[in-house]
């Protein structure tokens, strides 16, 4: 029970990371959390009638899945992606795996503001995000079928999740205090424990036909842009500690420990020996809400881009509360 405490209070924490306001982990939600949660187990879509709701969600988990036949660069219906790669590369099982990047709560939380924008953003638009930064393509028609499907299949998955009796949303923080990641250790984990399957030059593995993935790439032009979420330091971390080695890894068995992790997140991620392709966008018009581990300036504070990046994170994070506190906020 102890652990489930621990457990729930550190995905707060990074819960709170994902939030408008950067609110510090003593966050006052967790007390309110009941003791006994359990990690939630999604639907399976065998229980959808086949009526106009059921074949709906069924599309949108389609899609997720194959979201480069349907709508990648020679996609059947459209051709709004601009690589090859399926929402489920990243979003592990259809967005069903505990702490691996799943829907479980997301159409609860949803419209809500978003920090990037500086504004309220609907789950169509939040989805389109994705399609624009990670698939590196154009947004799809809010009301396309295709996007109907997508958020039907995302509210279906999550109807039953309580946040007051669930646990395993999003990602898994990872314990960063202190630490800072180093792209150079990170060379020497990729070769010893990604290599194999993302391939010597990160560019992944495709298919017999080419028309998708086997093993994703994690960078190169047919990969994830720079400012995505997943070339965040932290986020690719969390990610990776919990779910990579791909068949291997899971939040209760990681491979990796926080400081692999994060050294392969950053060897993945640094701009300078991996290009991928570049935001058509600047944001952050706000800088009050740019995230601590964004890539590129300009800062409120006046930590350099690098100590951004890779980290250590702490005392960027101190003169961040200390700003919000003289800002009366
Ligand atoms: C390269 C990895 C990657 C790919 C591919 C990807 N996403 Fe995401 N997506 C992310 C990350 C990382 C987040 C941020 C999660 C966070 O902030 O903790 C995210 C967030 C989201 C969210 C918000 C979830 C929430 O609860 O806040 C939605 C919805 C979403 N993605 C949908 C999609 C869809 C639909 C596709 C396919 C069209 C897709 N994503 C493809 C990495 C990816
Ligand atoms: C056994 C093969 C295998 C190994 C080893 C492996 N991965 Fe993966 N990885 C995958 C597969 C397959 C996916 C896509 C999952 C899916 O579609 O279900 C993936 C997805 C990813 C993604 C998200 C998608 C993308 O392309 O950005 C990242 C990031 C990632 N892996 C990083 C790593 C890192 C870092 C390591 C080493 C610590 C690693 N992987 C080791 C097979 C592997």
């Amino acid at each position: 029970m102890t652990r489930t405490l621990i457990l729930l209070a550190s995905s707060l924490v990074l819960l709170s990371c994902n939030a408008p306001q950067r609110s510090s982990p003593a966050s006052t939600a967790k007390d309110s959390l009941a003791s006994t949660t359990e990690i939630f187990q999604a639907p399976d879509t065998n229980e959808l009638k086949n009526d106009e709701w059921g074949r709906m969600v069924k599309y949108g988990a389609r899609l997720i899945a194959n979201t480069s036949y349907y709508i990648g660069p020679e996609g059947l219906v459209s051709k709004n992606l601009g690589n090859k790669m399926n929402c489920t590369n990243c979003h592990l099982n259809n967005g069903s795996k505990a702490y691996g990047l799943n829907f479980f709560d997301s159409h609860r939380i949803y419209p809500q503001f978003r920090a990037r924008e500086n504004k309220i953003l609907s789950m169509s638009e939040r989805v389109n995000n994705c399609i624009e930064r990670p698939h590196n393509g154009i947004p799809l028609p809010l009301d396309s079928k295709e996007m109907v499907a997508i958020v039907s299949y995302i509210k279906w998955l999550g109807e039953r999740y309580d946040p007051k009796k669930h646990e395993g949303y999003g990602l898994k923080s990872i314990a960063y205090k202190g630490l800072q990641a180093d792209p150079e250790r990170g060379e020497k984990v990729y070769a010893k424990h990604c290599k194999s399957c993302h391939q010597e030059n990160g560019e992944g593995l495709m298919n017999a036909d080419k028309s998708t993935y086997t093993y994703p790439p994690l960078w190169g032009d047919k990969s994830y842009q720079e400012g995505s979420s997943m070339h965040r330091v932290l986020k690719a971390a969390a990610f990776i500690k919990y779910n990579m080695p791909n068949a291997s890894a899971s939040a209760d068995q990681p491979v990796l420990n926080d400081q692999e992790a994060l050294d392969v997140a950053a060897y993945i991620n640094d701009g300078r020996i991996h290009p991928r392709p570049k935001p058509k966008h600047t944001d952050y018009e706000n800088l009050k809400h740019k995230p601590v581990d964004y890539f590129k300036g300009p800062y409120l504070d006046s930590f350099p881009a690098p100590q951004h990046a890779f980290g250590p994170w702490d005392e960027i994070e101190r003169a961040m509360q200390e700003l919000e506190k003289s800002s009366g906020k």
